[in-house]
This record gives C-alpha cells, sequence and structure tokens, in this order.
C-alpha cells in the first residue's frame, strides 16, 4: 500500500490529477459521497492541529468514510512510553489509512515502515507537510490559473516551517518558477534544501531580508509563523517572533492580482486588516485544504 512521507514521492502529473479530482469535488460534491463507504481513517496527532487534523476528518465523512484516532500524545498510549511503531501496528488493526502528525522528522515514515495500511505524513517537526502542500498547489492553480510561470515570495521562518520545505520542493518541479526567500539571516532556508533542490535544480532564487523590497514582483506572497515550539530559547523566539507583519500600507506597492497565502495558525504576521483586501487568499485556502485531502485519501486507498 502507498503511503505520502514526501511530496517528492508524487510525480507532477500525479499532482496534477488530484487538483483536477479536487476541483471536481468541489463542483460535484454529491457525486463522492459514498467513495469511502465502509473504510476508517486514523487521525494520530502528537502535535497540536486545528485545520490539518479537521480537514482530513471531514474530508472522510464528505467520502461516507469514519474516523478514529487522537488529537494528543498524552492521551495515547505514546505517555506510557510506547514507540511510534507499537502505536501504529496497534492502529493497523483498526483502520484502513492513518494520518500522522509528530514533533519528530522521520516519525511517519517510521509508521510507514511497521504497517501495510496508508500512512499520510500530517507533518512530522521542522521537517515537511505534504498535504499543506498539496493544498497550497490546488490555492495557486485556483487562483492563479496556473502552477508555472509564478514569482513566489515566501516570508518568515523558512528555517523551522515545513510548509515552506515541502512547498519549495514541489514548485521547484513547476516550469518558470522563481523564489523569492524573505527570512531574518537566523531563520533562513536549510542549506540542504538549497544544495539539493535549488541549486541542484538551478533554479531561479534570491535571500533577502526585506519583505518591501520584493514585493512589487510578486505574484504570490507566501506568510508564515515563526515556530515557537522549535526554538531552543524563548529569548530567540521573542526577539524575531514580529520580524514581519504585512499591513495594508505594506501592500501598496504590491501587484493588483496578488495572491497572499499563508498555512495558518496566524499570530501577528498578517494585520487582520488585510483579510478584507480581495487579494487575501488564506481562508480560501483553508478550504481548498477538505477537497485535495479527499482526492488523496481516495487516491491512496485506491478507490475509483
Ligand atoms: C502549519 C504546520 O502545522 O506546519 N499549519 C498547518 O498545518 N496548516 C503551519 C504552522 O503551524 O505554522
Amino acid at each position: 500500500m502507498r503511503s505520502l512521507i514526501d511530496i517528492q514521492e508524487l510525480s507532477v502529473n500525479e499532482i496534477d490529477e488530484l487538483i483536477t479530482v479536487a476541483n471536481d469535488i468541489i463542483d460535484n460534491p454529491a457525486k463522492y459521497s459514498e467513495k469511502c463507504k465502509g473504510k476508517i481513517l486514523a487521525t494520530l496527532f502528537f502535535e497540536p492541529s486545528t485545520r490539518t487534523r479537521l480537514s482530513f476528518e471531514s474530508a472522510m465523512f464528505s467520502l461516507g468514510g469514519n474516523v478514529l484516532g487522537f488529537s494528543e500524545a498524552q492521551s495515547s498510549s505514546s505517555a506510557k512510553g510506547e514507540s511510534v511503531a507499537d502505536t501504529i501496528k496497534t492502529v493497523g488493526y483498526y483502520a484502513d489509512i492513518i494520518a500522522m502528525r509528530h514533533p519528530k522528522e522521520g516519525a511517519p515514515m517510521v509508521a510507514a515502515m511497521n504497517t501495510d495500511i496508508p500512512v499520510i505524513n500530517a507533518g512530522d517537526g521542522g521537517h515537511n507537510h505534504p498535504t499543506q502542500t498539496l493544498t497550497d498547489l490546488l490555492t495557486i492553480q485556483r487562483e492563479k490559473g496556473r502552477v508555472n510561470n509564478i514569482t513566489i515570495g515566501v516570508c518568515g521562518d523558512l528555517k523551522f516551517g515545513r510548509t515552506v520545505h515541502s512547498l519549495i520542493g514541489a514548485m521547484s518541479r513547476y516550469e518558470n518558477v522563481k523564489f523569492v526567500l524573505i527570512s531574518p539571516e537566523e531563520l533562513k532556508v536549510p542549506e540542504y534544501i538549497k544544495q539539493t533542490v535549488l541549486e541542484a535544480k538551478n533554479l531561479e532564487y534570491v535571500e533577502t531580508t526585506s519583505l518591501e523590497d520584493a514585493m512589487p514582483e510578486l505574484d504570490i506572497l507566501y506568510m508564515t509563523r515563526v515556530q515557537r515550539e522549535r526554538f531552543f530559547n524563548e529569548q530567540d523566539y521573542i526577539r524575531l517572533k514580529d520580524s514581519y507583519i504585512l499591513t495594508p500600507q505594506k501592500l501598496e506597492a504590491a501587484k493588483e492580482d496578488l495572491c497572499i497565502m499563508h498555512p495558518l495558525p496566524r499570530v501577528n504576521e498578517i494585520s487582520v486588516a488585510v483579510d478584507k483586501d480581495p487579494r487575501a487568499c488564506y481562508f480560501r485556502q483553508v478550504n481548498n485544504g477538505k477537497f485535495i485531502r479527499m482526492a488523496l485519501i481516495m487516491k491512496l486507498l485506491e478507490v475509483k
């Protein structure tokens, strides 16, 4: 059975197919309402979540399936010291597919090695978040009508932000995408991503600390939260947390058809005054997350 641990495991064709199915689900939801009848999704969340867990659950219910799981490590036997491997072997008897979030990088991969049912990585530490990226790609396609020929500014915590890592990996495979990486010096994109993705593929990218300088050329601005839970000390977090705050004033320099995205949760990095701007796409992005996850669940369960 196939799992989804890293977005690179899907070909561009497969991603495009998922986007097509998600768009069809949005247009014809009734057609899909019994596709996963009798199937069970387990959501195993060892870290906090609102959108990812609830959109997975809503997705499975909308496919006619059922859901079980836990939303904090403390309420599972992991609090008693059980290994991920043993937890997963157990859940493999009770469910048909697993969505798992864990603070340790690689935990969903270990899970996939210990069960025959598909495991979806719903975020592993500061590493990857492939289903957020699918959500992001569906959003870009719906908002811009294309994923190619795009200048995307990614702003905030590019070091610990797992959504950013997966998004760069995925978008690097589309044509003529230019990345503007906007972050404080301490929170730049990890060297391994620059080497294995951006430089290995000879992609066009610039690194800058200035959101204002980057703004005028962007087609997409992808804002992110500074990832407090990954910091080693609170002083560093406090010093860096408000590095970028998007306001209506700053948007005066932006393109008229800019698409402002954010995986959410937002802390301070987008002023609520921006929400009224038609260029603010982040709540439409939340909505899209459910439909692309429906498409993914069907694909991994091999539902026609
Ligand atoms: C993101 C995550 O968990 O990585 N949230 C999400 O899934 N939408 C982003 C974040 O927590 O900052």
